[in-house]
């Protein structure tokens, strides 16, 4: 594989709001576990600590938590987004680190304490970012929310309460065929030497 394919890949995904509640033909929800999980698995984190954590909420349990964040916000506006999660994605992958996990690295490394919290919030952005990215390359679509205490709320009762909650990729089949325009700033990466 050649930097020109990945850097291709990194472009072409989008945050894609239109979904269908399916995903893309001749792709599994195995496959799609699959992704999530070398994902989590490859996606580095400070000191090896092997940080992040994730589960895929679909069919009747996916429906059942953004139902719940839907009705606990109270603005009918702000009902919008997680009501289109709940009716139009097929699932939702939801990001977490381990709090416990970053506690014993904080009393490990005293002198890095402070940096930790910080690392996992990044080592949970690349394995956000990595999932949207890989799953783009299987035909599924999806958009980036962040209703961390609601959905922290209506969670299966089984996941660690010391899991935080760092985001939620919705996805599903595209429902557009095109996407807006995106416009970029004049962002030169400058070489000094
Ligand atoms: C760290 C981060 C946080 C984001 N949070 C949200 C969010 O809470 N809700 C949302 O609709 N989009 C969110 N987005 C999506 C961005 O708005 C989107 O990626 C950006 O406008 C660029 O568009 P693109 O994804 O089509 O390239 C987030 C993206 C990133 C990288």
């Amino acid at each position: 594989m050649s930097a020109a394919h990945y850097l291709k890949a990194i472009a072409s995904r989008r945050t894609v709001y239109a979904l269908k509640p399916e995903l893309p033909s001749g792709v599994t929800l195995e496959e799609v576990q699959a992704i999530v999980q070398a994902i989590i698995k490859d996606t580095p984190t400070s000191f090896n600590s092997q940080v992040n954590r994730a589960i895929i909420l679909t069919g009747a349990e996916h429906k059942r938590v953004w139902d719940q964040v839907v009705k606990s916000i109270p603005s009918d506006s702000g009902k919008k987004r997680p009501a289109s999660v709940r009716d139009e994605a097929f699932g939702s992958v939801i990001f977490f680190t381990d709090d416990k996990t970053t506690e014993q690295l904080q009393a490990k490394f005293p002198a890095w304490a402070s940096a930790f919290p910080q690392f996992a919030d990044h080592s949970s952005g690349a394995a956000q970012i990595n999932t949207w990215t890989a799953l783009k390359q299987v035909g599924i679509g999806g958009h980036l929310q962040h209703f961390n205490g609601y959905v922290k709320a209506a969670l299966p009762k089984s996941i660690p309460l010391e899991w935080q909650v760092h985001a939620q990729l919705a996805f599903g089949m595209p429902a557009v065929d095109s996407l807006p325009e995106k416009t970029y700033i004049d962002n030169p990466v400058k070489v000094f030497s």
